[in-house]
């Protein structure tokens, strides 16, 4: 097969490394790739929002299948256009990506499936949505309706700070992601994520995770796209994955269905458990980053197959296995991030700290020049690493972050302590 994928981040490259063992896997492509990437595919020069520029490059290099990373180009219907000129594609289309492109229509379609998700009103002026918070109780969760690139959420502790996010929202802080507001009810529990692949009918739950959002130790500081993952999520457990399955993710994907808008691709389901209980908090229409790290970490068999079976609508006839050993993966990001930061930063000892063959070095913001990697983002690189526990994963990776020389990064140093 002849695979492209789309995107540059620590998650295509965890998908490029695990393709690239692939026995099916005869050209591995990426658009546009990092430098990482670049030692498993090759990396080109794409415009990957634009479906008509991804369409014709797959039909001139005969991709067989269209692996697409991010949110962005589902949410720009770059799988319709590619599923319209009959090229296989992993992702939903524009209509199904509405599960991550408005936080209301996810809502409606809960309540439509009656799964279970916090209370909730949504709102296009400030008044009537200031008059809904008079009735509601604190702290209270205040969301703008779009993408708004992990920021739009805002936990108000006082009726003030509620009153001044509706303000900035509706008063086009996030331009028009926050057109309109979605007020919730604020869950208390344990979160996680769960990653279901759908085919537009049949199901296949893959695997759990955890990450950390926030940028600092001790769970402090601004959030971030995330700072660190392990899997599974010892919450989750096999009674809370089912009741998840049943009473949320399928309902939720037949009435998708229903609506003429089926499903196809991975289902990231954001989860709050609490007393055995799964609700959803939120569904993102792809693999997390850097969730996808540490799940690929732990593939007992090869993904290509069965991300091509979601793609053909024939994930019936396939299964994928997982090791038995977690994993987790620590971000090193460049100091400053989320804020400002410097790029261009010369990154050394890469090959030692990928000398365990339980360590993989995922590189997320990286170029090279020449042979040297350089810092190219925030989120720089996801150093993962399987263990026979959790605790044994954790010292893995953070013994091959001692080997890794940047003066100008910086990292969480209690990934995973809520599993530990
Ligand atoms: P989201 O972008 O919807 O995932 O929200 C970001 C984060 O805000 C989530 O991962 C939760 O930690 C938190 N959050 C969102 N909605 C709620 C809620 N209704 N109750 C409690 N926490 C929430
Ligand atoms: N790590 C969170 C996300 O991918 O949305």
């Amino acid at each position: 097969m002849n695979v492209l994928i789309l995107g540059g981040g620590g998650r295509e490259h965890a998908l490029a490394w695990a393709i690239s063992q692939s026995p099916d896997c005869e050209r591995l492509v990426a658009a546009p790739g990092n430098a990482g990437i670049a030692e498993v595919a090759s990396c080109i020069d794409l415009a990957i929002e634009d479906g008509d520029a991804v369409t014709a490059y797959a039909k001139a290099e005969n991709i067989d299948l269209v692996i697409v990373g991010p949110e962005a180009p589902l949410v720009a219907g770059v799988a319709d256009d590619l599923r319209t000129a009959g090229v296989a594609v992993f992702g939903p289309g524009k209509e199904a990506a509405k599960l991550e492109d408005s936080k209301a229509f996810t809502k409606e379609i809960c309540d439509a499936a009656k799964a279970p998700t916090a209370g909730y009103a949504h709102f296009t002026e400030a008044a009537p949505a200031k008059e809904y918070l008079a009735s509601q109780s604190l702290p209270i969760v205040i969301k703008a309706d779009g993408l708004a690139a992990g920021k739009g959420v805002i936990i108000a502790e006082t009726l003030a700070d509620a009153e001044a996010a509706i303000d900035d929202m509706l008063g086009g802080a996030f331009g028009a992601a926050g057109a309109e507001v979605v007020i919730e009810e604020f869950m208390t529990g344990e979160e996680a994520s769960f990653f279901i692949l759908c085919d537009g009918d049949a199901v296949l739950p893959l695997a759990t995770a955890q990450d950390h959002k926030r940028a600092f130790d001790g769970d402090k500081g601004p959030n971030t796209g995330g700072m660190g993952a392990y899997s599974p999520a010892p919450v989750m457990t096999a009674e809370v994955e089912a009741r998840a399955m049943s009473e949320i993710v399928k309902p939720c994907l037949a009435e998708m269905a229903r609506r003429g808008a089926p499903y196809q691709g991975v289902l990231y389901a954001g989860l709050m458990i609490e007393n055995g209980a799964p609700r959803l908090v939120e569904y993102n229409v792809r693999f997390g980053d850097p969730e996808c790290q540490v799940l690929m970490m732990r593939l007992g068999s090869d993904i290509l197959p069965v991300l091509k079976a979601c793609a053909d609508r024939t994930l019936a006839d396939v299964s994928l296995s997982w090791r038995p050993e977690p994993a987790m993966t620590v971000v090193l990001a460049a100091e400053g991030y989320p804020g400002g930061y410097a790029k261009g930063e010369v990154i050394s000892g890469l090959a030692e700290a990928s000398a365990d063959p339980d360590v993989e070095v995922f590189h997320a913001g990286t170029k090279l020049e020449g042979d040297a990697v350089l810092s190219n983002g925030g989120r720089v690189m996801n150093i993962t690493a399987r263990g026979d526990t959790i605790a044994a994963a954790r010292e893995k990776a953070y013994a091959a972050i001692e080997k890794i020389n940047w003066p100008g990064g910086f990292h969480r140093k209690d990934i995973g302590w809520r599993a530990l």
